[in-house]
């Protein structure tokens, strides 16, 4: 006869305890490597594309809680423009932040909260590596470099004013301290991502006090990173070269509004400013990682948005907390959904939904295990 264990006898013979203690040490294991990052899901196409986002971090396991929080423009005490206090709190707790698109008024109104987030937490290196995708046709198949803007002042200081009436000026700032840290970033970032050369763009027959004070500074860097091969070129002639064999180019560091429209003319190369990641850099692990598109509003709440920009934004911002093995997972899923053209969105050629495009995804993610 079988013996049957009644729920007292269980209770009474088993020592529960050992089992006890390893569950509750799993559990505080489990929920301290969980790392909160504040989500800024945007305007437009931004709610969408961060919930694609999150299902597929939720597919993959992720041990990320997200904190989500809108920003939106506020004025402050004397009439200043700020981020509002629970953003800028979340923000100031988590350290890193994700961010999906925030629309900008042109020429009017309130400024950029794009620019006011990177300038409130001195976000002071934008990152925006550019690398082919296979399966995604584009003109070139060998692209594989990183732009390094400085992203704090040059042009976009935002110090303009009305001389006469007819004759503006505005203020190109830069700093001995603002272009050696970013220097140091791009070398350093050259050395720790196996990269070989930093290229400095500038203008500095033109600008020579300006780009001659940044060019000076990368010059003075690069003598500490004997490593990392140095060279300098006119912006001009790297637009030149770049549309004509990118294949040459690896780490460019540069001032803010090169940077700006540098970075567009690389992310062109690749397919656009939909499968192009981006992140802003502080000091001390800072930084918040975003989608560089528009908001999209004519397709935004349609279920058509492509996820992609953002979703490779949350692989950088992955590898930036040192979670390499779920960035590498995320990031080989999605290079096969589009590489397979089979659930590809309209952007990419395809006919899927968003929800559809994030669904292959996560499928393949989960496969994975
Ligand atoms: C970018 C964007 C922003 C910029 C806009 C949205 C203010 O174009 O991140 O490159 O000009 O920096
Ligand atoms: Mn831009």
């Amino acid at each position: 006869m079988s013996q049957t264990y009644s729920k007292h006898t269980l209770q009474k013979n088993f020592n529960w305890m050992p089992l006890l203690s390893l569950l509750l040490e799993r559990l505080v294991i489990t929920a301290s490597s969980i790392q909160t990052v504040t989500l800024i899901p945007g305007d437009g196409i931004g709610p969408e594309i961060s919930t694609a986002v999150m299902k597929i971090f939720e597919a993959a396991k992720a041990p990320i809680q997200w904190e989500e929080r809108n920003v939106t423009a506020i004025k402050g005490p004397g009439g200043r423009w700020m981020i509002p206090p629970e953003a800028k709190e979340s923000m100031n707790k988590n350290k890193i932040g994700l961010k999906g698109p925030l629309k900008t008024p042109i020429a009017a109104g309130h400024p950029s909260m794009n620019l006011l987030l990177r300038k409130t937490f001195d976000l002071y290196a934008n990152v925006r590596p550019c690398v082919s995708i296979e399966g995604y046709k584009t003109p070139y198949t060998d692209v594989d470099l990183v732009t390094i803007r400085e992203n704090t002042e040059g042009e976009y200081s935002g110090i303009e004013h009305l001389i006469v009436d007819g004759v503006v000026q505005s203020i190109k700032l830069i700093t001995e301290e603002a272009s050696r840290r970013i220097a140091e970033y791009a070398f350093e970032y050259a050395r720790n991502n196996q990269r070989t050369s930093v290229t400095a763009v500038h203008k500095a027959n033109i600008m020579r006090m300006s780009d001659g004070l940044f060019l000076r500074k990368c010059r003075e860097v690069a003598e500490n990173y004997k490593d990392v091969k140095f060279t300098e070129m006119y912006l001009d002639t790297v637009c030149l070269n770049m549309v004509q064999d990118p294949s040459h180019f690896d780490v460019l560091v540069m001032p803010n509004l090169y940077g700006d429209i540098l970075s567009d003319l690389c992310a062109g190369l690749i397919g656009g400013l939909g499968v192009t990641p981006s992140g802003n850099i502080g000091a001390n692990g800072v930084a918040i990682f975003e989608s560089v598109h528009g908001t999209a509003p004519d397709i935004a709440g349609k279920d058509l948005a492509n996820p992609t920009a953002l979703l490779l934004s949350a692989v950088m911002m992955l590898r930036h907390m040192g979670l390499h093995g779920y960035a590498k997972k995320i990031e080989t899923a999605c290079f096969d959904t589009i590489r397979d053209e089979k659930v590809l969105t309209k952007d990419l050629g395809g006919n899927a939904k968003c929800s559809e495009f994030t669904a292959d995804i996560c499928r393949r993610v989960q496969d994975m295990d």
